[in-house]
């Protein structure tokens, strides 16, 4: 058998007698989470299956699938075996939409929007991460990662995990799921990678499930997932992904969302490919602020939306200005103050930090424009050695899209 698993025909690697914790697994495939066991004869006996089956909940727990052979079946009829293995394996790498499942694409997003810290964002026409979701029998949530970020696949301790177990609380006739994810959008990349996963998910379940939650209680469920990532249930990123287009949280408890419109608007998105942790880059805040630096963001804040609703394109620019948050957090960002005012001069309405960085995001009002200031922050990270990566968009109004439903 290992002569075959070891060729990589089927495209992933496999090792054997793996450690795992405190066992040994005869063969495992990281990427799909796989373990395969082979059990000799003595696994019939009482005791023996009582180890077994403890084994394999342990592995459960780590978020693992278990196939289990018999060492006769492995001798008799490898091709049997191999075909099953493959079997499981495609079903891993390609969903069987067909057997009820749910795809939706789930955007990236632009949080705080400058001079909004926590309050105000919006999401983006690419990139986005692709899920999948199956109502399963068996409890909680079962998590496939097929990228190779190397998530959490234990649900609490993994955002979409951590979502999709807040709304089983609520949906208590339903057991469990099993998602399947690829992502996108990096981690730590500030474009909102965690809420995508997190919203994303609970939209694919509400969509399985009659969509019988409000757009709302997604956003709610999805905050748990923020929560793992971040420490904080904040909701600038995972609104904007659920409701689409620019979102105001005026609060989170309750929580009150409100929809802003806006002129049609390009992005421009450079990513340093430096990872800073939303946690980090919230810990190093001042808790308190001078009261002429909040009037300051108060008035941005209300001139900001008031040009978003107008048109003013102008006023958005002289709004898009922080003088809280961006002073402390801009030096986590190699290039920051070079890319802002060279984009500017690109002619750029404005930008500044995306959410927590480390990507930086211009807005301007035509995608001539947007392409000079791509070309304005790539020559900054070029003259200075930081590999990045850039992305020309646009708003997204739709927020999270399913694009493969069940086979009814
Ligand atoms: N408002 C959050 C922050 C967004 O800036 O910490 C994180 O993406």
């Amino acid at each position: 058998m290992w002569n075959y698993l070891k060729t990589n025909e089927w495209g992933v690697k496999f090792r054997r007698q793996h450690p795992i914790a405190l066992y040994v697994a005869d063969f495992y495939c990281h990427k799909l989470k796989l373990v395969i066991e082979i059990d000799g004869g003595i696994h019939d006996e009482e005791d023996v299956k009582k180890n077994d089956q403890r084994r394999e909940n342990d592995l459960k727990d780590f978020g693992l699938t278990i196939i289990r052979f018999k060492n006769e079946e492995v001798i008799k009829n490898l091709e049997n075996v191999l075909s099953t293995i493959q079997k499981k394996l495609m079903l891993s790498q390609n969903p069987p939409l067909g057997a009820g499942g749910i795809t939706v694409s789930s955007p990236a997003t632009v949080a705080n929007v400058v001079c909004g810290f926590d309050i105000l964002g919006f999401a983006l026409n690419g990139p986005s991460d692709e899920l999948t979701i199956h109502i399963s029998d068996e409890p909680g949530v079962h998590i496939i990662n097929q990228d190779d970020f190397d998530l959490p696949t234990i649900a609490e301790k993994n955002v979409s995990g951590a979502a999709l177990l807040a709304l089983l609380e609520e949906a208590t006739d339903v057991k469990g799921f099993t998602l399947y994810s690829k992502k996108h959008i990096k981690p730590g990349s500030g474009i909102g990678s965690s809420a995508a996963s997190a919203a994303g998910s609970v939209v694919a379940a509400n969509h399985l499930l009659g969509n019988r939650f409000s757009k709302e209680d997604l956003v709610r469920f999805a905050m748990f997932g923020e929560k793992v990532a971040s420490g904080v249930k904040h909701a600038d990123n995972i609104a904007p992904c659920i409701y689409g287009g620019v979102t105001l949280i005026r609060a989170i408890h309750p929580l009150d969302i409100v929809s802003i419109d806006a002129p049609p608007l390009h992005v421009t998105v450079v990513h340093p490919q430096i990872e800073v942790r939303t946690a980090d880059a919230r810990q190093i805040l001042k808790q308190q602020v001078l009261l002429k630096d909040a009037i300051k963001q108060w008035g941005n804040i209300a001139g900001l939306v008031a040009g978003l609703i107008k048109g003013d394109y102008e006023l958005i620019g002289r709004s898009l200005e922080d003088v809280i948050i961006e002073p402390i957090r801009s030096i986590l960002i190699p290039g920051f103050d070079e890319v802002k005012k060279n984009c500017k001069e690109a002619g750029a309405l404005g930008g500044g930090i995306s959410g927590s960085g480390p990507s930086i995001f211009m807005l301007s009002k035509d995608e001539v424009t947007a392409k000079a200031i791509e070309e304005a922050m790539s020559a900054v990270y070029n003259k200075i050695g930081v590999a990045y990566q850039t992305h020309v968009t646009t708003i997204n109004m739709e927020g999270v899209k399913v694009v493969n439903a069940p086979i009814p």
